[in-house]
């Protein structure tokens, strides 16, 4: 596995790549890798020929309050992982080779339609950080398909949007979510959690299930649903941020003649904050 901290080295080792006739795959993370990570890699080794894993925690989309400085830092150790699932090439570019003239200087990439509701609503100038970044990722690796989890939906359409929107010749793939056993999204912030939280975190998942499995058997009572669950995760110990029922491909909010729609939650525990989604096909 080859490892680049510059901009430079990566594009001249896939031009090499590319020149052999190889297809290559990408896969941005912010590092502390769990296995909802390694299987986008997976998943892009066998779309592609050549993996490039960027590993960058992006200033650009932590707000003045937000997690940047406590973010989990373990290069070795997600070297290693990114070693063992074969993956061919690691970027770890610094804060100084992204943005060079600094954070304030940056040209930034905005997507106006789907960035002001759910987390956008809540951490404003967080997805126009994470577009910023993931355009000029693009421009440096140049891939040819990019691998996203469908943990971040909302990241994933802006990404597919702002793809379209720009003419990127790249095809963005999504991949489902890896769940801890008891239904926990796997994400780099269950780190965080004390035992306790780690007991209740769970119930995110179990009450957007819920909420699923009631559009499923016909129930159109959105709003309704909503609120139940918003109270459910108070009751459990949570912070809730949002439950809402959206369609899974503008975030518009769901009607009850939608055929399939997303119920998306973020609450907090303790510090940090949990997102998760269930896409369901209405009954
Ligand atoms: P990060 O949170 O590290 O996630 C990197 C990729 O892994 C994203 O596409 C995310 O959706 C996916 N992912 C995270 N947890 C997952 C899970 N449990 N199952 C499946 N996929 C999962 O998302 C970011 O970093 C950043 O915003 C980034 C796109 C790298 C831009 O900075």
């Amino acid at each position: 596995m080859d490892t680049f901290d510059q901009s430079d080295g990566l594009r001249e080792h896939l031009h090499s790549e590319r020149a052999l006739g190889k297809r290559v795959g990408f896969v941005p993370t912010m590092g502390g890798l769990h296995e909802g990570h390694l299987a986008l890699v997976q998943h892009a080794l066998s779309l592609t020929d050549t993996v490039v894993v960027s590993i960058f925690v992006n200033p650009l989309q932590f707000g003045a309050n937000e997690d940047l400085d406590a973010y989990p830092r373990r290069l070795a150790a997600d070297l290693t992982l990114l070693e063992e699932a074969g993956a061919h090439a690691v970027f770890t570019p610094s804060s100084d080779v992204m943005y060079p003239d600094g954070l304030a200087a940056q040209t930034k990439v905005l997507v106006p339609e789907l960035t002001n509701v759910l987390c956008g609503a809540s951490r404003p100038g967080h997805f126009d950080g994470v577009s910023t970044v993931v355009c000029k990722l693009f421009n440096m690796v140049a891939p040819d398909i990019a691998v996203f989890g469908q943990k971040d939906l909302q990241q994933l359409l802006i990404i597919r949007r702002m793809v379209a929107d720009l003419a990127l010749p790249i095809v963005v793939v999504g991949h489902p979510t890896t769940r801890d056993t008891d239904g926990l999204a796997m994400s780099s912030r269950n780190t965080y959690l004390d035992d306790v939280q780690r007991a209740i975190a769970p119930l995110l998942f179990q009450t957007l299930s819920e909420i699923a499995t009631a559009v499923r058997d016909g129930s159109r009572e959105y709003v309704a649903l909503e609120k139940r669950a918003l109270s459910t995760l108070e009751g459990a110990g949570f912070d809730p941020d949002y439950v809402e029922i959206r369609r899974p491909y503008d975030l518009a909010k769901a009607t009850a003649t939608d055929k399939e729609v997303a119920i998306f939650g973020a609450a907090r525990l303790g510090e940090t904050r949990l997102i998760d989604n269930v896409v369901v096909a209405a009954g």
